[in-house]
């Protein structure tokens, strides 16, 4: 039996293909768990078949599992995944740990990057919670939160300049809801010069479309709750570091003392969900491209805004930087906030919700949704103008969509 186990154990080392990645379920064997797709581990502590054993695991000389809000086995084996995908034919080392939700890794790069007098530069179109959890823990804390274009890499260096106790720099792209794209690469060698770290909001791409650590990004975050579980079956998030030490020491106690790693469960789906993350994506891009070209010669649409357009500002950098374009876009009504309602109204298969990255269509309408309790100028200095609808494009039959949209508007 240890030598059959021994011999798959080999075969599974040389396969190299992302999709080879995501779809096999490779324990640590050292730790002798050997089933061929894994179960739910929902055991808060683990046992020891010594009492020496014990003490070498307690004192840190032999690896285990100790207790499931320190680690489990679904969590390790995800956060493995996570690794290899996004360092994936780079010659880089990562370290990631996978939390209960996008908003719990978010914060525990604040909490563990970030203490009183330093400063954060973030983008100004990020993802709304994420603002609300800086401006909130900046200002009880005391660290300063400067907003700015990333578009703008001037302005971004005079800021860089005057501010000598930025930190960290964080970015989300492509960005929500008018997906533009920022230069990765521009912004590691800012980030350098002024000797502050960056880190990437990843959830749109995925790893399977883009990989900050391939441009000198520091840190990434997702929300797993999106494209990496793809079903909409659960909420997790990761952080994850090319400093490993960093993230095995520091990242990994404040997740230990908040108590928010990832559940078995939640971590048992979110790892069904990136076994086909490479096919889904495929899909997701290639329904995207369609209904973006639909919708751009539709007259009741003033303006598209999907990274695969050639129309799109920011065309030519995502094509540099994503090795495909995604599966979410967004389109301005020509006549604004009253379109956006009745079109809500009409629509029938595409599913009326906020979140994206599920393997179906989801559409809203931000001025009378997510964004309702937004002021209106505010809104729009970041694009979420009264007619933009947003679209997270799914795996469907690409024709029922469109006529979908085709009918409602
Ligand atoms: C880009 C982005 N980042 C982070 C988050 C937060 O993730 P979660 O909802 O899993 O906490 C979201 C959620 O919508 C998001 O869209």
């Amino acid at each position: 039996m240890a030598s059959k186990i021994q011999h798959r154990k080999s075969k599974i080392q040389k396969a190299q293909g992302f999709a080879t990645i995501t779809s096999q379920d490779k324990f640590d064997t050292a730790k002798n768990i050997h089933p061929h797709s894994s179960p739910i581990f929902t055991s808060s502590t683990y046992i020891y078949e010594s009492a020496e054993k014990a003490q070498a695991v307690f004192q840190g000389k032999e690896e285990a599992f100790i207790y499931s809000r320190w680690s489990h086995p679904n969590a390790e084996l995800v956060e493995k995944k996570l690794e290899l995908m996004e360092t994936f034919g780079l010659n880089i080392k990562a370290k990631a740990l996978v939390f209960s939700s996008g908003m719990a890794a978010i914060s525990a790069l604040f909490q563990s990057v970030l203490k009183p007098g330093d400063a954060l530069l973030a983008q100004g179109n990020i993802y709304g919670t994420s603002v609300d959890y800086f401006n909130h823990y900046g200002q009880t804390l005391g660290i300063e939160i400067i907003y700015a274009d990333f578009a703008k890499l001037n302005e971004l260096e005079t800021i860089l300049k005057q501010k000598k106790n930025i930190k960290l720099i964080y970015a989300e792209t492509p960005s929500n809801p008018t997906l533009n794209c920022y230069d990765l690469n521009a912004l590691a060698a800012l980030a350098k010069k002024y000797k502050a770290k960056t880190a990437v909001d990843n959830t749109f791409a995925s790893p399977y479309l883009q990989q900050p650590f391939q441009f000198g990004i520091d840190f990434i975050v997702h929300s797993a709750t999106k494209y990496l579980n793809g079903h909409g079956t659960g909420l997790s998030g990761f952080l994850v570091g090319t400093d490993t030490a960093f993230i095995k020491k520091e990242v990994w106690q404040i997740r230990k003392f908040n108590g928010t790693i990832c559940a078995p469960f939640d971590a048992w789906l979110l790892n069904l969900g990136m076994k086909t993350l490479s096919l889904r994506m495929e899909q997701h891009c290639a329904n995207a491209m369609k209904v973006a070209g639909f919708l751009e010669k539709h007259p009741a649409v003033s303006k598209v805004n999907y990274l695969g357009l050639k129309s799109h500002p920011d065309h030519l950098l995502a094509r540099k930087q994503m090795k495909n374009y995604g599966g979410v876009l967004s389109f301005e009504l020509k006549n604004g906030y009253k379109a956006g309602e009745k079109l809500m109204k009409k629509i029938k298969l595409c599913q009326l919700t906020a979140s994206l990255g599920t393997i179906d269509t989801l559409i809203q309408h931000p001025a009378s949704m997510s964004h309702s309790f937004v002021p209106k100028a505010q809104r729009e200095k970041y694009g979420i103008t009264d007619g933009l609808v947003r679209l997270s494009v799914g795996i469907e039959s690409v024709e029922d969509v469109i006529s979908d949209l085709a009918q409602a508007l």
